[in-house]
């Protein structure tokens, strides 16, 4: 990963948003529609404390839309707001500020009957690195901002980004940490490209990506790869997973001396296919079994 995450700067990370929640009516938390559990801080809720929060899937062009609606469903279920965008293109991204209005509409009224004229209702957008806070900044604004690294004294020239005439953005991102106690999440990560290959063997990542799709997407698997194995039963057991990623490199002609499939190869064209959704549009992660 980009950023190489200890204790301190662990603590760093989540005061430097917590300075910047005294300047916000509400925080936007970005999450990948693909891993919406793997994309998420595991201490989100004690760094925002009681801000309103609007979740937004981003990168839901990749992900499988029934699986999307779900989540959605489940984050209301336990009350946020929830929008799925694609910031890519676009799509969906102008619901966000009549969202935020939304959330912040009880105090808008309190103000109103005060005579007090409201203000545009201000925002921050969290996330761990590459779920995409950046796109996302751009496409609300409608324009490229110079997003900058965090800088110490937030407070002072701190930069707000219009987003029309209701909403505005600090043009500085919260950067969080993503959970590293399970392994499985580090791997799912990987297979998305949130993380860096260098940092796990590309054949393991390859290995956890192709259980996933034998487990979640197997007719896609066969579909796209035309393999004719059987679909293995018991995924627990290695063997059968590389028995699978095996047919992928011979039907790919990933083969080496001997007639031996060349896994690495093989590795490089799953993740490759995944993460630029050739697979089609793939979640990892399902809201019913969170
Ligand atoms: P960050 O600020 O959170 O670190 O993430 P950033 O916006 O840099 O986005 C990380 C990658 O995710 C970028 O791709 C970006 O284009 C892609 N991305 C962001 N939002 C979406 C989305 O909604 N849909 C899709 N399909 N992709 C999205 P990249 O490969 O790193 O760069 P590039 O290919 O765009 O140059």
């Amino acid at each position: 990963m980009s950023i190489q995450w200890f204790p301190g700067h662990m603590t760093r990370a989540r005061r430097q948003i917590q300075d910047k929640l005294k300047l916000i009516d509400l925080a936007v938390e970005l999450l990948d529609a693909r891993i919406p559990l793997s994309s998420r801080n595991p201490m989100i809720d004690d760094i925002l404390l009681n801000k309103p929060r609007l979740i937004v899937l981003g990168k839901s062009d990749l992900a499988d839309p029934r699986e999307t609606e779900a989540w959605i469903e489940r984050f209301k279920y336990e009350g946020h707001e929830c929008i799925a965008v694609d910031a890519s293109t676009g799509t969906r991204v102008g619901e966000i500020p009549d969202l935020a209005r939304k959330l912040m509409q009880e105090k808008i009224d309190r103000q109103i009957a005060k005579g007090i004229n409201p203000r545009a209702v201000r925002a921050l957008i969290v996330g761990i690195p590459n779920v995409g806070k950046s796109t996302l900044i751009n496409r609300l604004a409608g324009r490229n901002i110079a997003i900058t690294g965090d800088r110490p004294g937030v407070t002072k020239g701190q930069q707000w980004i219009k987003v029309g005439k209701e909403m505005e953005l600090l043009d500085t991102p919260g950067i969080l940490w993503p959970k590293f106690e399970d392994p499985i999440v580090g791997y799912r990560l990987a297979m998305t490209g949130a993380i860096k290959e260098q940092i796990l063997d590309i054949e393991d990542i390859a290995f956890y990506a192709t259980r996933e799709l034998i487990n979640r997407y197997w007719d896609t698997l066969v579909e796209r790869y035309g393999i004719e194995e059987e679909r293995p039963t018991d995924t627990e057991e290695a063997e059968n997973i590389v028995r699978i990623m095996e047919a992928i490199g011979r039907k790919r002609g990933c083969l080496i001396s001997g007639g031996r499939v060349d896994l690495e190869k093989t590795s490089g064209i799953i993740l490759r296919e995944l993460r630029a959704g050739k697979l089609g549009r793939l979640t990892l992660e399902s809201a019913s079994t969170y």
